[in-house]
Formats: C-alpha cells, sequence, structure tokens
C-alpha cells in the first residue's frame, strides 16, 4: 500500500451500551465474552486526522492540542503498528485527535476516539476497509469501538477470533421515539480502568458464568424489542443488564464498584419517575455517572428532576446519532 499524501480525517460518535461487554476471551485480540449492543449518540463524537508521513521518526499524536507522551502515546502507537502491519507500510504518522465530548460530560471517549481513529489510519495507509473490517480493526483499541463505526442501534458479535469478532448494524435510523439523558456527577477520572475492571470480575466474580448466560439471553430480547419498537422491554432488560454487569463488580474478590453516593441518588429518581408512570430507565458504564432511557413525554420531567438534584449543567439531551464519517475540510 502506499499512504496519502494529505492527512484523512474521520469522525466517529460514541455509545451507550444497551447490553454491556464485560469480560474478555482474549484479552491481546480483544475478543469478549459475550456479544453486546448499543446505541450511537449524536452530540457526542470525536475528530481524528491522521498522515503517514517519511520524515516523523516517531509516532506524534496531539489529544485536543496536547501532545500525547508515555502510556497513551504508546497505547496509539501499538494501535498504529496494527494498521502498518495490515497495510505492508513502516511510516510514522502524525495524528491530530479532538474530543467533541462536551468536557465536563465524563462520558467515555475511547469508542468514539479508536472508532475515528481505525477509520482515519486505515485511509491515510492506503487501506479501503469495508465497515466490518473497520470495527475489527477498532476493536483492537477498545472494545466499544467496534460499535461506533456504525449508527443507531448496533451489535458487536463476540465471535472466537479476531476474523469473526465484529460489529454490525442492527438499525442505523432510529426513527422511533428514543431520547437519553446524560447526567454528569462527576468528571475525575476512575481508579480502576474497564481493562482491570472487567479483568477482575472475570477471574473473581462467582456469578461470572451466569453474567454470561444472561447476556446472552438479554442480547436476544434487546434485539427483538429493538425490531418491535418496544421501549418498555428494551429499556427494563438494557436496566437490568447494567444492574447485573455492576453485581460482578460488587461480588468480585476485592469487591469494587463505580457507584458513588450520587449515582444511587440518581438511580432512586428515575426508579420513581418511572412507578409514577414516566417511561424512563437507566443504564450505567464503567463510571458512577448516568444515562436515561427516555420516551418524550419523559424527557422533560427526568430533565428537570435530575437538575433539581443535581445542578442545571449536569443534564444533557442526547438522541440516536451517525455511524463513521470521513471528513473533507
Ligand atoms: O471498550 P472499553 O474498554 O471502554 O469497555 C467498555 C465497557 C462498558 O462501557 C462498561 C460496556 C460497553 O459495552 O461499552
Amino acid at each position: 500500500m502506499k499512504p496519502t499524501t494529505l492527512p484523512v480525517k474521520a469522525r466517529a460518535h460514541t455509545n451507550i451500551a444497551l447490553v454491556k461487554y464485560w469480560g474478555k476471551k482474549d484479552e491481546d485480540l480483544i475478543i469478549p465474552q459475550n456479544s453486546s449492543l448499543s446505541l450511537t449518540l449524536d452530540q457526542f463524537y470525536t475528530d481524528t486526522a491522521v498522515q503517514f508521513r517519511d520524515e516523523l521518526a516517531a509516532d506524534q499524536i496531539t489529544f485536543n492540542g496536547r501532545t500525547l507522551t508515555g502510556d497513551a502515546q504508546r497505547k496509539i502507537s501499538r494501535f498504529l503498528n496494527v494498521v502498518r502491519d495490515l497495510a505492508g507500510i513502516t511510516e510514522f504518522a502524525s495524528v491530530e485527535t479532538t474530543n467533541h465530548v462536551p468536557t465536563a460530560a465524563g462520558l467515555a471517549s475511547s469508542a468514539s476516539g479508536f472508532a475515528a481513529l481505525a477509520g482515519a489510519a486505515s485511509r491515510a495507509a492506503g487501506l479501503q476497509l469495508a465497515p466490518r473490517d473497520l470495527s475489527r480493526l477498532a476493536r483492537r483499541g477498545s472494545g466499544s469501538a467496534t460499535r461506533s463505526i456504525f449508527g443507531g442501534f448496533a451489535a458487536w458479535q463476540m465471535g472466537h477470533n479476531d476474523e469473526d469478532s465484529y460489529g454490525y448494524p442492527i438499525a442505523e435510523n432510529v426513527n422511533w421515539d428514543i431520547a437519553v439523558v446524560a447526567v454528569v456527577l462527576t468528571t475525575a477520572a476512575k481508579k480502576i480502568s474497564s481493562r482491570q475492571g472487567m479483568r477482575a470480575a472475570v477471574k473473581t466474580s462467582p456469578y461470572y458464568p451466569a453474567w454470561v448466560q444472561t447476556a446472552t439471553q438479554d442480547f436476544e430480547t434487546v434485539r427483538k424489542a429493538i425490531n418491535d419498537k418496544d421501549f418498555e422491554t428494551l429499556g427494563h432488560v438494557s436496566e437490568e443488564n447494567a444492574m447485573r454487569m455492576h453485581a460482578l463488580n460488587l461480588s468480585a474478590d476485592p469487591s469494587f464498584t463505580y457507584f458513588n453516593a450520587d449515582t444511587l441518588r440518581a438511580m432512586a429518581i428515575i426508579t420513581d419517575l418511572r412507578a409514577a408512570g414516566y417511561p424512563c430507565y437507566f443504564t450505567i458504564d464503567a463510571g458512577p455517572n448516568i444515562k436515561v432511557l427516555c420516551q418524550k413525554l419523559a424527557v422533560e420531567k427526568v430533565v428537570s428532576s435530575l437538575q433539581s438534584a443535581f445542578g442545571e449543567d449536569a443534564v444533557l439531551v442526547v438522541h440516536p446519532g451517525p455511524g463513521l464519517t470521513f471528513i473533507t475540510d
């Protein structure tokens, strides 16, 4: 392959998992223990420009204008090595990444980050990968990035090896009533990375085999609910799936949790609103912040209730978003 002479720029959006990925079968290739399913979101995205250049003596990576060093730099360089191997090139790259996840959003950016990087780096290396192969490549950076290649509802088939562990769209155009209210309870970096957390859960939670079993059922139920536009089943099963994922962490040895006191308060607010007839369900990733799946008629009430508890700026309303795109300036 021949690298492009101009930088290639790609944009990918973050996603929220409804059926979570929590545990790997292969740590190196990032092959998960269960298939997962998510909704790509419209307002949180990453733009990344990549160019492989002869004159560089090392990869040069900037993130929101700052040059990366140490572990963060090595992680991206390792990913670029996968791209270089695939394309049969040796040039180092300049990588410029801008995150459009509101800095205070406290939402994971590794999904949008590695999906955008997979798109930009592969094209800049001269490769023309089909979406499935882009998702396999994104997977090598971060599991959740596998799904961010696609818009709307997307899945990651666990598979067993590099070839058959990939993402695919379930419904790219979400033409039904669904919104996500994101609540930012803290912007502090988490103490336990998702890699460490899932490793501990797989190794030490006695409930891990039950997780794999129920997550597999949840995947089928949520997929059918999407097909049937059945919001209640989708919300109910997503919330339950999130709680079971977090139960793995509570039942690990040593026990740990991503929840803080505000997470529990926010959960109680949503449970009460639901009991009062508002269609809303929460889900939580590897951090204390919560996201609420809502239908239109609940959005206003969910937003005002969460704002009175956590402040106006803590609450954002987002909607289903698109998959990977290439940007020409
Ligand atoms: O892809 P990672 O390493 O950021 O792990 C993602 C883990 C969860 O967000 C908790 C679940 C998921 O499927 O996205």
